[in-house]
């Protein structure tokens, strides 16, 4: 990582945004990378505008990667205000935008934001984005940890975690 990028993302995750879970959330989805081991799991929170369906808020629990850590930071704040389609049609690098271009070694983490975002925002897609991902009701579990205390388990019953695909 270059000096500047690894400034901005220590300033962006120093103050982290719209970090934790919300227990008041209309929808949260869950990705993982099986690569690197990081998990990300995003909650959004809608409300009517003008007659619309927006984001109100969105905040994310996380493991591992401050790359990730800061583009989910940055993410949920940009979302604010945009409707659900327009939040999916978001690219890695427009989530990551204030932070510069990525390496190549770190664009999967923009990816991990964006995996977690399409869950939360398209529960029922379960292909959207590069992420296989889960979303359940915000009521399910409500915490990351709980997720890894379940084993991470693809099939236990309880929360369902995919993992992306690594295609480099
Ligand atoms: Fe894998 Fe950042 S190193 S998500």
């Amino acid at each position: 990582m270059n000096d500047e990028l690894q400034k901005k993302v220590a300033v962006a995750i120093r103050d982290p945004q719209n970090i934790g879970e919300m227990p008041d959330a209309d929808s949260v989805g869950t990705v993982g990378n099986s690569e690197c081991g990081e998990m990300l799991r995003m909650w959004v929170k809608y409300k009517e505008q003008d007659g619309e369906k927006v984001i109100d808020k969105a905040s994310f629990q996380s493991f591992g990667c401050e790359t990730a850590i800061a583009v989910a930071s940055l993410a949920t704040e940009l979302i604010k205000g945009k409707t659900a389609d327009e939040a999916m049609e978001l690219k890695p690098e427009e989530l990551s935008g204030e932070l510069g271009p990525l390496p190549p070694m770190k664009i999967h983490c923009a990816e991990l934001v964006q995996g977690a975002l399409r869950s939360a925002l398209s529960p029922e897609d379960q292909t959207a984005g590069q992420a296989e991902s889960s979303a359940e009701p915000a009521n399910l579990s409500p915490t990351l940890q709980d997720s890894l205390n379940e084993g991470q388990s693809q099939s236990s019953g309880g929360l369902k975690i995919n993992f992306l695909d690594e295609e480099k």
